[in-house]
């Protein structure tokens, strides 16, 4: 498989592998991590989840996030086709424990200029919840604006393009 890892001064960024199960699984099974993507993944769909994070798609990449130094997971960040069916979208999560140190930010930043610079993306777009602060934080760090509002999945949803 072409190798896509990735690097910055912190972090390290490498293809998600089935012996990072637990790490996800956590994730998707945490309230906070959560809080603003529907809750909790629930047990049934739980293994379905990790699956499709595994298998991802053509064009789709996901990456795990872990420090340099530790190895210690971090938390995910992924490229993957917006629901609009033609825009690619940024998305992660991180896990608590890694909040509030700027990786995700860091992660984000390498992971946007590799969609401009490597896939020769026009663009990257991602969806997030204007209620979601620290999301939308990370975003405007990274240079994205906001650039449409809209209702979905009960909440305003905010599409931030870069
Ligand atoms: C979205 C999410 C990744 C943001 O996490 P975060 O910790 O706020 O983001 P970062 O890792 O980039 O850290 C930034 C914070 O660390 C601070 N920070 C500390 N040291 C820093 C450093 N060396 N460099 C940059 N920022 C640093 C920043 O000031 C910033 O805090 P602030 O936003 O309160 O001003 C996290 O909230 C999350 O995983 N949420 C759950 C999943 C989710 O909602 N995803 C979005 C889906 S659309």
């Amino acid at each position: 498989m072409e190798n896509r890892n990735l690097d910055t001064e912190r972090l390290h960024l490498r293809a998600l592998q089935s012996t990072d199960s637990a790490f996800v699984g956590e994730l998707i099974a945490h309230e906070e991590v959560r809080r603003f993507l529907g809750g909790p993944v629930p047990i049934a769909q739980r293994e379905a989840v990790m699956a499709g994070c595994l298998a991802s798609a053509d064009g789709e990449i996901v990456w795990l996030v872990e420090a340099k130094n530790s190895r210690q997971r971090l938390g995910l960040i992924s490229i993957s086709y917006h629901r609009d069916g033609q825009d690619r979208e940024l998305s992660y999560q991180f896990h608590p424990g890694a909040w509030g140190f700027g990786y995700a930010t860091e992660a984000a930043r390498r992971v946007l200029d590799y969609a401009l610079k490597e896939l020769q993306l026009d663009r990257l777009i991602a969806e997030t919840q204007s209620a979601n602060a620290a999301s939308r934080r990370l975003l405007e760090r990274v240079g994205m604006r906001e650039a449409a509002r809209l209702h979905r999945f009960g909440a305003e949803q905010l599409i931030y393009v870069s």
